[in-house]
């Protein structure tokens, strides 16, 4: 059924990681109490949605996207009372509270995985998980892991397990219905406790082509698809459309309007609207717009294409610019043009240009808020924060820089703890200077005390942003092209982007409300600027 007043339509949803959102024990690590004692200042800022990333126990192999068991709550994070209380506060605050749901693989140290190492070839243990036997000391076959090497590893008895992400991450048996039915019992877990919904890791991996032909291409969970060569035995299988249509109808049994969300590095666009069809998903992440480039015919196309696509399938449409996985749209954007994705930046590497990289991550963000549909945020993004591009490799800890032999620095430089407060240790992350991963020497400017109630700021911006885009009804709106520069109307207001080098007239009779920097002393959009007018 196509819910056309459903919350989710037009939401604005903020990603909290939760191992650096803030931390409220003083461990260096950020937990759920810290979280629950933010949310006013998300409430503030005007979102009308929290993602959590995984806070379940796991022995943290991949920053918790190595889950040991689905219904619980990790110590290092708090315990089960501990996200009910978020979850109330949250609801009592208007916020709505979408959940990580990781359903490719389990961690190695699921009771699951435990029970399949023990039971030994053949037996049901193992058929939980896809184990073969391989040839002559080779794996099954030439997959290669997301974050490097092979992606099958041996056991002592001589079966090697598939494990498209970490050798600390099995991949499950999505043929199997035993599998199935645990996870439809681990939705009504969390939606019985009260969640509005579920972002779902890997969407597009759960189901692996039967013969596991090999795939001799790179197995990289996004830009690795050529969407016109034939399908990757490992991604976007058919089968899993029928897993995601039975987790809908458990979802649509509750009230409230209950969301799944799609975390699926599909192409091209109309592969990606399958998922959002009306008894599917509801909503998947647009990662063809985070990976436009700064540059208009680009981002006109992505624009018109989501928008096409989705409108076919009856879907609204998402917008997503930063995230836990990718180097912050602040330092992306201060990157020439057309410079190729980068998998983490390392003090060796290129630098950004700072300061023309959050010029242009405040008018993108204003591009984006402008859009119908709905945005996501990741945290930090309201602070205008950059990536960490000089932290020491000692530190790094995603799996991605041991496994591919260093070859990719890795995203850790987009979760670096947060800083809420530019003169307490550790930026008033937490109550000690204590954090997992180092903050920069230059993070007391980005901090929320700094921001707040300053005129321009880039927490005001987005503060007023949010504010306008829902006094408007901009995500219920509509895209009209304009003709000339970059500029198209959404209801009664014209969002204009400059992305030439010279200053760019508005049209006659424009009342300026927002613009990610000041116009020029002629009243002209100054170069990448982003303006919201009345007309
Ligand atoms: C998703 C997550 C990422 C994780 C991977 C494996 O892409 O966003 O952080 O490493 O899945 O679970």
């Amino acid at each position: 059924m196509v819910h056309t007043d459903a919350w989710w339509r037009d939401a604005v949803i903020y990603q909290v990681y939760p191992r650096s959102f803030a931390d409220s024990d003083g461990d260096g690590m950020g937990d759920l109490p810290g979280i629950t004692g933010r949310l006013p200042h998300l409430k503030e800022l005007g979102v009308d949605a929290v993602w959590l990333s995984p806070f379940y126990p796991s022995p943290q192999h991949d920053a918790g996207y190595d889950v040991a068991d689905y219904r619980g709550v990790d110590p290092l994070f708090g315990e089960l009372g501990d996200a009910d209380k978020l979850i109330a506060e949250a609801h009592g605050l208007g916020l709505k509270v979408i959940v990580d749901l990781v359903p490719n693989h389990t961690s190695n140290e699921h009771e699951w995985f435990r029970a399949a190492l023990a039971a030994g070839p053949g037996s049901p243990e193992r058929e939980r998980y896809i184990f073969r036997d391989g040839t002559g000391g080779e794996p099954p076959n030439s997959w290669q892991s997301v974050f490097g090497g092979s992606a099958w590893e041996r056991t002592p008895d001589g079966q090697w397990y598939l494990h498209l992400f970490d050798v600390s991450q099995p991949d499950l048996n999505w043929d199997n219905p035993e599998v199935r039915a645990e996870f439809l019992d681990i939705l009504r877990f969390w939606l019985d406790r009260g969640v509005d919904g579920f972002r779902v890791d890997v969407a597009h991996g759960l189901v692996k082509e039967a013969s596991l032909a090999d795939w001799t291409q790179p197995s990289q969970i996004l830009g690795g698809i050529d969407p016109a060569g034939p399908p990757p035995p490992m991604w976007d299988q058919e089968g899993v459309h029928e897993i995601y249509r039975s987790w809908r109808q458990v979802l649509d049994e509750y009230p409230g309007g209950r969301v799944l969300v799609a975390e699926a590095w599909v192409a091209p666009a109309d592969r990606l609207a399958r998922y959002v069809r009306p008894d599917e998903m509801h909503q998947a992440f647009n990662f063809p717009y985070l990976e436009a480039p700064w540059e208009p015919s680009a981002l006109r196309a992505v624009i018109d294409e989501s928008l096409e696509v989705n409108n076919t399938v009856g879907a609204t449409t998402t917008w997503v610019l930063s995230n836990h996985d990718v180097v912050r749209h602040a330092t992306r954007l201060g990157y020439p043009v057309g410079t190729p994705r980068m998998h983490g930046v390392g003090a060796e590497d290129p630098q950004p240009d700072t300061a023309l990289g959050l010029r242009r991550a405040r008018a993108a963000t204003l591009l984006m808020l402008a859009l119908p549909g709905s945005a996501y945020l990741y945290q930090g993004e309201e602070l205008g924060l950059p990536e960490h591009t000089t932290m020491a490799d000692e530190f790094r800890e995603d799996p991605a820089w041991e496994r591919s032999g260093h070859a990719e620095r890795g995203r850790d430089g987009c979760r670096v703890p947060l800083p809420w407060e530019a003169d307490a240790p550790s930026y008033g992350f937490g109550p000690t200077d204590s954090s997992w991963l180092p903050q920069p020497a230059t993070w007391a400017e980005y901090a929320l005390d700094r921001q707040q109630g300053v005129a321009g700021s880039t927490w005001e911006l987005y503060r007023t942003a949010l504010g306008l885009r829902r006094e408007h009804g901009l995500g219920r709106g509509s895209v009209t092209w304009q003709d000339g520069s970059f500029a198209f109307r959404n209801g009664d207001l014209l969002v204009l982007t400059n992305f030439t080098a010279e200053p760019v007239e508005l049209p006659a009779g424009a009342r300026v409300l927002l613009s990610s920097e000041p116009l020029d002393g002629d009243g002209r959009v100054p170069a990448d600027v982003t303006v919201w007018a009345h007309l």
